[in-house]
């Protein structure tokens, strides 16, 4: 089965902070259709460790989003 974003994705966002402060920059993590068309920045920031900005995200699941965007970032 593809990794899809309800189910593999969208829980690796905690609400508080990430979704909570990167609405205030404009970026919504808990929109499907938000993640999908940014989907290449946002993993630029997270496999350069910039983001989440208190602490960088374990490889597996860098890994885990990019196999998601590889796969054709199903909903
Ligand atoms: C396109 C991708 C992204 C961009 C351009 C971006 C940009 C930013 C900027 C400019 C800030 C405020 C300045 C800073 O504290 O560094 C910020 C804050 C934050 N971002 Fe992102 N971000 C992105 C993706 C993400 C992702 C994927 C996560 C979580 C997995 C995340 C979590 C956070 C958090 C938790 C803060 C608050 C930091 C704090 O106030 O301590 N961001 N982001």
């Amino acid at each position: 089965m593809p990794l899809s974003f309800a189910k593999d994705i969208r829980p690796l966002f905690r609400d508080t902070p990430d979704v909570e402060e990167m609405k205030t920059f404009g970026l919504d993590l808990s929109s499907f259709e938000e993640v999908k068309a940014s989907a290449d920045a946002i993993y630029t920031t997270l496999a350069d460790g910039s983001m989440p900005c208190d602490g960088a995200w374990p490889k597996d699941r860098i890994d885990l989003f990019k196999r998601w965007v590889d796969g054709g970032m199903a909903p």
